[in-house]
């Protein structure tokens, strides 16, 4: 037997029982080694797709005795750079890169090199990158709700690296207030099951249980598991707007009552649609409001390096109060460094990602934002209008511009290696089984649309004439979505991990 049939044979596993065995069966010699077998064999098949630069450049295992010539380096950098950037500026990639115009990056690229050496945690010396986070985040709250609020909201916030790092320091922040103020010391987030990883990755690093509470059959949150998951424990319940694997919106305005009405804090994961939710209300979209206007939001992550169109990098956490923020902020004053305080994780930061997030957004503007939100629906509209022709493919939920593809009649992930195979980079999901793309202002460009139509259509036909191809990453998607043995599944992740800064 190999690890498909057992994984076949063992769905029906419930996760405690299956950890429980799992423990038992991993020291089990033959199985061991089978296991092994089927690492290895992954690896190195991932090790290939990892390494198409070997043979091609030099390799520097330790520091080169002399330093090689800049210009050796930036042809080097130059040539990379000209292999990757085809798949994306064309329009294959799905998110990622999401403005990708030449003149937006050499602009962004001009800022940057301006400011290369600015660093915010020293705001005595750069004083222009503590205006021009200041800004940032004045600009995010006003697109939130700031001045249009029932309570006269503060609406504060801090930039942060990215997305991950917002969710992780609000979480951080509730912990550490109803700690303070209530005293729980053992704090619980209630979040659904299709809120980001950050969330997962915030309960581990500061020790918060996470509920987590089904979603509908529309992909967004159960409301009256809501309610049931409510305890004395709970701080924080989360609520995505849009989520990433459907790109569908949790109902913000009901959690945000449960919670205002039980004194829990609420937080709306805006990363995705910090930049596309305001501009699509203003522009007449049936978009729902998620922002501070509703009395129960106490924290947003908006992330700038997504539909911000700013250089990767940089996010913004955003709260109601600044008492609440203060959470967040780290302080120490007994150092022989001296009083060293930081408002993030990092303590020294690229000043020049601030700088340049900042031009990004003064650069577009209002009017900037609402020519791409418009143009990023539109394109939309013509996916949701193409897929209707495929009755094989149906959308997920309820989304408006990320959309995740599922089957009832085929295998879904070979549809995904179709696409694979015409240049298509997106993103795999599971849980169901389902591939996703999020719209960026690359599939606006003339007959991205249709290409990508045009490609399902072809891939789908292929997959019904073709089923049951044992090729590309359709097995391996299978396997890791339906294996009962998630710790296997974790141990791949992590070899994957030593792969990458493997030579
Ligand atoms: C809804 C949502 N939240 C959080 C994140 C995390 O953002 P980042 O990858 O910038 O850390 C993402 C990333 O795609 C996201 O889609």
């Amino acid at each position: 037997m190999n690890i498909e049939e057992i994984s076949e044979k063992l769905s029906w596993l419930p996760p405690s029982f299956a950890r429980f065995i799992e423990k038992r069966v991993k020291k089990i010699p033959a199985f061991k080694k089978m296991i092994d077998a089927e690492n290895e064999k992954a690896m190195s098949v991932l090790e290939h797709s990892l390494r198409p630069y070997d043979g091609k450049f030099d390799k520097h295992i330790s520091l080169p005795s002399t330093g090689v010539s800049r210009e050796k380096i930036l042809s080097d950098i130059q040539h990379m750079h000209d292999v990757e950037s085809v798949k994306w500026k064309e329009g294959f990639v799905s998110g990622g890169i999401y403005h990708g115009d030449n003149e937006h990056i050499d602009f962004l690229n001009k800022v940057y090199a301006l400011q290369s050496q600015s660093n915010p945690l020293h705001s005595d010396l750069f004083p222009s990158a503590t205006k021009f986070e200041a800004e940032i985040v004045s600009m995010a709250a006003h697109m939130h709700g700031k001045g249009k609020t029932p309570d006269n909201a503060q609406v504060c916030g801090t930039v942060t690296s990215g997305g991950t790092e917002s969710i992780l320091v609000a979480m951080k922040s509730y912990r550490d207030r109803a700690r303070e103020e209530k005293g729980i010391t053992e704090p619980e987030m209630i979040l659904p099951t299709t809120a980001h990883a950050a969330f997962d990755k915030a309960s581990q690093y500061f020790n918060i249980k996470q509920v987590k509470i089904p979603v509908t059959g529309n992909y967004s949150a159960d409301i009256s598991a809501l309610k049931r998951a409510i305890n004395n424990n709970t701080i924080v319940i989360v609520g995505s707007a849009p989520s990433f694997p459907h790109g569908t919106f949790d109902p913000i305005k009901e959690m945000s009552d449960i919670a205002l009405k039980n004194g829990i804090g609420f937080h709306t994961d805006c990363c995705l649609g910090g930049f596309v939710v305001p501009f699509a209300e203003k522009l007449g979209y049936k978009v729902p409001v998620v922002d501070f206007r509703l009395q129960g939001v106490t924290s947003m992550s908006v992330d700038t390096h997504k539909y911000g169109y700013a250089a990767k990098g940089t996010s913004v956490v955003l709260y109601r109060t600044e008492e609440l923020r203060h959470y967040q902020f780290y302080t120490l004053t007994e150092w022989p460094g001296g009083l060293y305080f930081s408002p993030t994780l990092a303590g020294s930061r690229p000043g020049a990602l601030s700088a340049a997030c900042w031009a990004a957004m003064l650069a577009m503007g209002e009017e900037g934002y609402l020519k791409a939100t418009k143009s990023i629906l539109e394109t939309a509209e013509k996916i949701k209008e193409g897929v209707k022709a495929i009755p094989e493919i149906k959308i997920l939920g309820e989304p408006v511009w990320i959309f995740a593809f599922a089957s009832d009649t085929i295998n879904i992930y070979e549809v995904l290696d179709q696409m694979t195979r015409k240049h298509w980079n997106l993103n795999g999901l599971h849980k169901p089984a389902c591939f996703h793309i999020a719209l960026t202002l690359r599939h606006t460009q003339q007959g991205v649309a249709e290409r990508f139509i045009h490609d399902l259509k072809e891939s789908v036909a292929h997959v019904k004439a073709n089923p049951g191809n044992k090729e590309g990453l359709a097995p391996v998607y299978g396997m890791a979505a339906s294996l009962p043995f998630r710790g296997m599944v974790s141990d791949i992740l992590k070899k994957y991990l030593d792969v990458i800064y493997k030579l």
